[in-house]
């Protein structure tokens, strides 16, 4: 596809979506005056600094300055190049795509990707049609109702069967001549030894594992009877990454949404046993704990995540882990252990949804969770308090809103029993062993503030370029270079005027592409997203104000020059000049 096609492909995408309904499929969004915000899913936060604006149909965190259009978004949200971006977007808008030239290496890379997805798909089709159809999966029919999962439900989660057998899918796949080199990529089949491919996936029960799009992304595969390993995983692939991937979230996503609370799972019958009693707002972890990058994929639909763990063991380690995630992402993260030999799946079918959802209803934070787990006895001795309390440190010292690390010391201090005193001054003395980076950041911090008055005026004649078209024909004839501060802001004007001298009236978002450096994409776009400054007529005494102050510089440099120079007569008339420009007598 040509540059031309491209651009009208792009244009076209742009008039059918809405990015305010785009990213609100996938950010929670709460209208704040003229833009949308919502809790950033890129960088960690509690407090939204995410901004979604309908009116330039543009995004911008102002914590982490990501920002852009829709395809800015696409691309960050779904870790795909530009291209794959348009693709997916003229797809979801019913936008006709003529074919495009991709760069060599995007089109291995994006090659590669589709061709593994399309080998899923297949073998997933594969494994679905053995378990409905097949003789020879009996075994497997029986397997799972035994476990109590209807047809339906292997029905809408495609569940498969992969038989016993060392080149049933070899088999199949070549009978469709794929290619063995892409379906080794998928870790769908193994080279041995001797030259030969076979299956991963041998005599397993099968659970396709999907995106949020609905593609197969990669494969459990259980065995039937004890043998190990119970479960066999799809390896990492360019289409899978066990550690960001929540099990059965293509289907319960929009419960999750509704209710804002996600039960987070460890397994793929513990989803599906859930599921069939009727409990839908869940995910499950392939058995890992649940990482930063799952609770950032989460907290676009939830407030709250709840961990349901079945070993106390494992359940501690995954709450210590959890928390410094769960403190910084602004999410609620909670706790509950299910009573010893008990997982979801048993438990829901021994005690009943209503018994699930009373535990979880009661489930402590995940910071009391840890605490009680770890004191459970009354007998804790002092050093194993101290313990605790030096486990707890780096989490607290984490948590960046002093209000609630304030109330973290004290629920702390009250489960160790250690002085409230004690604590902060624990915490004090940790911190100082993390001195270098914490004197680091307040640098930084001042900077910043410093920073934010030098940038005022920069931004002031942005604002009105961007708000009072009418004030663009006066401010190109000035030449408000010395007035700037900020290199970037300058290079920002600098090319919105080069844009309206060439073109005339334009709207201020046509620029953002047009910018090559990043930071001034940045600046640019949240300048995009502040209100105007001025009214109408103070934007015109602005333009004025903006003229008498390059005026005033300009007569001050030749005060200076006519100084030094010893031009008396040049130097009174300037100063008098001056003068006057103060008093607004100048024109
Ligand atoms: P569990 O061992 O708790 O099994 O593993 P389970 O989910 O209760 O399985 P059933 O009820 O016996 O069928 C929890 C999850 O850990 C991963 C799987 O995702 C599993 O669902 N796991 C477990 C593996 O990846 N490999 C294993 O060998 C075991
Ligand atoms: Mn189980």
């Amino acid at each position: 596809m040509d540059r031309e096609s491209y651009q009208l492909v792009k244009e076209e995408i742009k008039r059918s979506a809405d990015i305010v309904d785009l990213v609100g499929n996938f950010v929670q969004l709460r209208k704040a005056g003229r833009n949308y915000v919502g809790l950033c899913p890129f960088h960690s936060e509690k407090e939204p600094s995410f901004t979604v604006n309908r009116e330039r149909q543009m995004f911008h965190c102002f914590g982490c300055k990501k920002g852009g259009d829709i395809f800015a978004f696409w691309m960050a949200y779904h870790h795909c190049s530009f291209p794959e971006a348009v693709k997916d977007l003229a797809e979801r808008y019913h936008v006709p795509l003529p074919e495009k030239p991709l760069s060599a290496e995007e089109k291995r890379k994006r090659a590669l990707r589709e061709a593994i997805l399309a080998v899923n798909e297949k073998a997933a089709r594969y494994f679905h049609g053995n378990l409905m159809d097949s003789p020879g999966a009996e075994g497997a029919r029986n397997y799972l109702h035994n476990r109590g999962i209807p047809v339906e439900v292997i029905r809408q989660f495609k569940l498969g069967y992969a038989f016993d057998q060392w080149e049933g899918l070899v088999g199949y796949l070549e009978r469709g001549k794929v290619d063995r080199k892409i379906a080794e990529s998928a870790g769908l089949i193994i080279l041995g030894k001797k030259g030969r491919y076979y299956d991963r996936f041998r005599g397993r029960v099968i659970f396709p594992i999907f995106d949020l799009s609905g593609r197969v992304v990669g494969f459990g595969g259980r065995v039937l009877d004890e043998g190990h390993p119970k479960y066999l995983n799809t390896p990492e692939t360019q289409v899978f990454q066990k550690g960001s991937v929540l099990y059965g979230l293509n289907a319960s996503y929009p419960e999750i949404r509704k209710t804002r609370k996600a039960l987070i799972v460890e397994g793929y019958m513990d989803f599906l046993a859930l599921w069939i009693a009727g409990i839908r707002n869940i995910g499950a972890t392939l058995g890992t704990a649940l990482t930063p990058s799952h609770v950032r994929r989460l907290k676009g639909y939830a407030s709250e995540i709840v961990l349901v763990f079945d070993s106390d063991e494992a359940g501690r380690e995954a709450a210590l882990r959890g928390l410094p995630v769960f403190l910084n992402e602004g999410v609620q993260g909670k706790a509950v252990l299910l009573p010893p030999g008990h997982d979801p799946d048993t438990f829901v079918k021994a005690e009943g949804p209503e018994r699930f959802l009373e535990l979880v209803e009661g489930a402590p934070s995940l910071l009391d969770f840890y605490m009680n787990q770890r004191l459970s006895d009354n007998r804790a001795t002092v050093e194993e308090k101290v313990s605790v309390l030096k486990e707890l440190l780096p989490c607290l010292y984490e948590v960046k809103d002093p209000t609630l690390r304030a109330g973290y010391v004290r629920r702390v201090s009250e489960a160790v029993g250690i002085k409230e005193s004690v604590v902060w001054e624990e915490l004090d003395r940790f911190r100082k062993k993390d001195g270098g980076q914490i004197q680091g950041r307040l640098r930084n911090k001042a900077s910043e503030e410093s920073a934010a008055k030098r940038y005022n005026r920069d931004l002031h004649i942005l604002n009105l370029l961007i708000h009072h078209p009418e004030t663009r024909a006066q401010l190109a004839e000035c030449e408000w270079q010395p007035l700037l501060t900020d290199a970037t802001i300058g290079t920002v004007i600098e090319a919105f005027l080069d844009k309206y001298k060439r073109e005339g009236q334009f709207e201020p978002q046509d620029l953002v592409e047009e910018l090559e450096d990043e930071r001034a994409r940045n600046e640019y776009r949240e300048a995009l997203l502040l209100p105007s400054f001025y009214s109408a007529s103070s934007a015109r005494v602005a333009v004025e104000e903006i003229k008498n102050k390059i005026r005033e510089i300009k007569i001050t440099s030749s005060i200076r020059d006519a100084r030094r120079r010893g031009d008396m007569e040049e130097l009174n008339a300037l100063l008098k000049l001056r003068a006057k420009l103060h008093q607004g007598l100048m024109q």
